[in-house]
């Protein structure tokens, strides 16, 4: 029998102690803990070659004012539908110098960036875990884990605390970008359709090349709590780590490897389409799909009570747009007010105009009550977005009728008995 080999409990990467704080390599190396939960909830372990305490005492120091989109101040939001236009980047900015906040609740918001440049610092978000999503660029995310290649339509998780930067490939870049501020994204599963629809944690990619760095010379972190932004400067590179141990980690995931739910003779809900879930927050993948047989392959109108709805348009026409969507648009539907399909598309359902398979690639992201959009966001808006479901009140087939009841009440006699033709035999 030849050498047996084995995997532990726990993903690992390069040098490290056989258990946390145990063994004598600890003597030799600093240990760091990147936890949740008050130590108590998922953890990672790093090995560094220097303290990671090794700040200049000198040198930190707060940053007054230093991304004023990220901290548009919010105003209520309610009773009219948005649609958000393309945001055009000011300045020379990198990931987050050109960070805007879009919509927030307590515990989640949204953001968009068009970074231009990459950065030359570290970044730490000390309050927030972020989902990207790719819409536009490529590059790679240098993290404290190793670095992760990311491209367009990829979605990078970047836990809470982590330190890591944007280095940018050439060409334009757009990103939206959500945080979780009470607790990290998880895989949304339901018992009825089990582990791996819509897609399978396997998909996930962990940074598993670590390049560690021993290098002296002068690198920045900058922080972020809320609205406080902090730097500080250490005399050591902060990618000094030569092994770790954990499942707290950043991670990309394809939005191609989503492999969505459908249904022959129902239409699937947005909640089918659900990713991921955050405290107060979820977000749902609309992806290449084949289009329902029988029944409704359009939204239903509908009153979402409890939350506001955000979508990403990313390629293709949306579904139940009606060709009012673009690539880059974000929709803003307020809690409570009814949307549905445009008056195109539901002209198109009416007349059995059924395409075989939705071309479209869009990111929903639902917001529990209440939410609050930026003034930035509200400079965005395009005022002629209500009008998009205007055909309602000027098109015959939609608008009164004085025998629309009777008509109705035909057809449904006409209809009474009508089944379903993908049913089990007689
Ligand atoms: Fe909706």
């Amino acid at each position: 029998m030849g050498e047996i080999e084995y995997f532990g409990g726990l993903p690992e990467v390069g040098i490290v102690p056989r258990a946390p704080h145990a063994g004598p390599l600890v003597q030799h190396v600093y240990e760091q803990e990147h936890g949740r939960g008050g130590f108590s909830g998922k953890v990672t372990h790093t090995y560094h070659l220097y303290p990671p305490t090794n700040w200049l005492p000198g040198e930190t120091k707060g940053l007054e004012g230093w991304v004023p989109r990220w901290e548009s101040p919010l105003r209520p939001l309610g009773g009219v539908h948005h649609a958000l236009g393309v945001m055009t980047p000011d300045g020379p900015g990198d990931v987050y110098r050109g960070m805007a906040r879009l919509v927030a609740n307590a515990t989640a918001a949204m953001n968009v960036t068009a970074p231009r440049a990459s950065m030359d610092y570290f970044f730490e978000h000390h309050s927030a875990t972020m989902v990207f999503f790719v819409h536009q660029g490529s590059g790679t995310l240098e993290t404290t884990f190793g670095p992760i290649a990311y491209q367009k339509g990829d979605f990078l998780i970047v836990p809470q605390g982590v330190t890591h930067r944007f280095d940018l490939a050439p060409g334009p870049h757009y990103y939206w970008m959500y945080e979780s501020f009470a607790g990290d994204p998880e895989k949304s599963e339901a018992p009825t359709t089990g582990r791996f629809v819509t897609h399978s944690q396997s998909d996930y990619r962990y940074p598993r090349s670590l390049q560690t760095v021993n290098e002296t010379g002068r690198f920045e972190i900058v922080s972020k709590v809320e609205g406080l932004y902090t730097r500080r400067l250490h005399p050591t590179h902060p990618f000094d780590v030569i092994g770790w141990r954990g499942d707290y980690l950043p991670y990309k995931f394809a939005v191609e490897d989503v492999r969505p739910l459908v249904a022959d003779r129902s239409h699937v809900p947005p909640s089918g389409h659900t990713i991921f879930r955050l405290p107060g927050c979820y977000l749902c993948v609309f992806t290449v799909r084949s289009v329902e047989k029988e029944g409704m392959w359009l939204p239903f109108f509908h009153k979402n009570l409890d939350y506001c709805e955000t979508i990403g348009f990313h390629c293709g026409e949306f579904f139940s747009s009606g060709g009012t969507s673009a690539a880059g648009l974000v929709t803003v539907h307020p809690v409570g007010l009814p949307h549905g399909p445009k008056p195109a598309a539901l002209k198109a359902f009416r007349d059995g105009r059924r395409p075989e398979v939705h071309h479209e690639v869009a990111i929903m992201a639902d917001f529990q009550n209440p939410v609050r959009i930026s003034e930035f966001a509200l400079g965005l808006s395009r005022p002629d977005y209500m009008q998009s479901w205007s055909a309602y009140t000027t098109d015959p087939g939609f608008s009164y009728h004085p025998t629309r009841l009777d008509e109705v009440r035909a057809i449904a006699d006409r209809l009474a008995g009508a089944r379903d033709t993908l049913r089990p035999p007689e």
